[in-house]
């Protein structure tokens, strides 16, 4: 029996965390005025403990990450056997078992022809690989001018730099401009607000516009996940992935998918194209291929893209150390034994309906204006009107979402996402195990907040 090792009781946690931690997209500035930092200690299946022994449903699987569940001893123990072996080496020219059987297995999963894997230790490096690897990918095919990536508005694809440039938040591009040239932006697929003029079935189409406008022998790739997260869980219309797919072919340009989020069961499938029948030159991925038992990443290629790199002296000059890592890669390979094992992806598929119910059954609250996504990857859009589909102002969401609705889920025992990228959402991605069970445990705290979040700001 391992070791418990939560919290030591000499330990004030809370002290060392707010004069050293630095938490990422957080406004430390609170912590410093005296909020407290929530500091989580143990897992279990879909529920996390936190330092004063309250336990929450982990409705957003610690980031969209731990899709097995949490406190999988036998995962863990992969690592840990792993490093009694060969605790590390790099992939820099060198090789070892567990990256070549993990390449192999994501090769046999993965679409079409999608058959080589580039190692990188998270879901940022992922798409700066991928971004990277378009380019030279045109150079030496002889099109050194296709430097450009068209992604969407709204989209998330990371912070790095680069990763950065297709990122179309605003807010998150602003404090580091300027940047690498070449991100460039078409409409996403939010189906409850089409911009005007667009229907859903003409959508495919500004991605066309776009490569036209730029100019085709400029544009290296399109870059779009299966189903968008930032702006919460804007899905495809029918047909929309094929036509994006004819125009890329059309103009010699890649597709990248990237699916940090959309892979490893997140909507029934090993892989969002899989859901959404279509071929991708790319995927990018991360999160879930561990379940965040270890930082791994990894951009699959196809065969087409992998071609001019097997030429001659050719080599892709791009590598991170860690890349590709013997405990992450053994981590990652228990982890999809075990979700072929168990019939996690079966289980997704059986309860994803009962998810969409549950929240659907919500709508009857005047404040949720729409609800949207696929697998266990969901959002509610949260509105002032639902007859004009008013939104908040700035103000008004700042006081919905971080003055009562993100605490007061947590304080009740939900760990879900509050978000205001986009329109104002929550978003929910449990583990992959869950259940009935836990979906009506989520119905029981979000409809009492959703209502009272309705009362206070007048919602109708
Ligand atoms: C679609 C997508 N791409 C890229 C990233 C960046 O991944 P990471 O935070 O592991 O760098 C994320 C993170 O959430 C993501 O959702």
């Amino acid at each position: 029996m391992a070791r418990e090792r939560h919290v030591d009781a000499e330990v004030d946690y809370q002290a060392l965390a707010k004069r050293h931690l630095w938490l990422h997209f957080s406004r430390m500035g609170a912590y410093d005025r005296g909020g407290e930092v929530p500091i989580i200690v143990r897992g279990e299946g879909c529920r996390v403990w936190d330092d004063h022994g309250n336990r929450y449903l982990d409705a957003l699987s610690a980031l969209y990450c731990v899709n097995i569940g949490h406190g999988r001893r036998d995962i863990a123990q992969a690592g840990a056997d792993q490093a009694g072996e060969i605790g590390f080496f790099t992939t820099w020219s060198y090789a070892h078992p567990r990256a070549i059987e993990l390449a192999a297995k994501i090769a046999e999963l993965a679409p079409a022809d999608l058959n080589r894997v580039f190692f990188t230790s998270g879901g940022g490096e992922s798409v700066e690989t991928a971004l990277k690897v378009v380019r030279q990918y045109h150079k030496l095919r002889g099109s050194p001018l296709k430097t450009k990536f068209i992604a969407r508005e709204v989209a998330y694809h990371g912070t790095t730099l680069g990763a950065l440039t297709a990122t179309g938040v605003t807010g998150l591009r602003t404090p580091f401009e300027p940047f690498t040239p070449g991100g460039c932006h078409v409409p996403n697929t939010n189906l409850y607000r089409l911009p005007p003029g667009q229907g859903a079935e003409t959508l495919a189409e500004t991605v066309r516009a776009r490569i036209e406008f730029e100019g085709p022998e400029t544009v290296a790739a399109v870059i779009m996940e299966p189903v968008q997260n930032a702006g919460g869980c804007f899905v495809p219309p029918e047909g929309y992935w094929r036509q994006v797919r004819e125009i890329c072919d059309t103009y010699d340009v890649l597709l990248i998918s990237d699916e940090v989020i959309c892979s490893w069961g997140r909507l029934g499938e090993w892989f969002g194209a899989q859901r959404y029948d279509y071929r991708p030159d790319i995927i990018t991925t991360a999160k879930g291929l561990t379940s965040g038992y270890a930082p791994m990443g990894a951009m699959i290629a196809s065969d087409r893209v992998m071609e001019p790199f097997l030429e001659g002296n050719n080599s892709f000059v791009h590598g991170f150390t860690f890349g590709g890592h013997p405990m992450a890669a053994a981590v990652a390979l228990a982890n999809i034994a075990a979700m072929e094992d168990e019939g996690v992806l079966e289980n997704v598929r059986e309860h994803e309906a009962d998810l969409r119910a549950m929240l659907d059954s919500l709508r009857d609250i005047p404040i949720v204006g729409d609800v949207r996504g696929a697998g266990y990857f969901h959002a509610i859009e949260l509105v002032k009107d639902r007859e004009t589909k008013a939104s908040f102002s700035d103000e008004e969401s700042e006081s919905l979402l971080r003055g009562y609705l993100s605490q007061e889920l947590y304080g009740r025992g939900l760990i879900c996402r509050a978000d205001d990228r986009g329109d104002p959402v929550v978003q929910f991605a449990p583990p992959l195990i869950a259940g009935p069970e836990e979906f009506e445990e989520m119905e029981a705290i979000l409809r009492p907040v959703l209502e009272e979040a309705s009362r206070r700001v007048g919602s109708r």
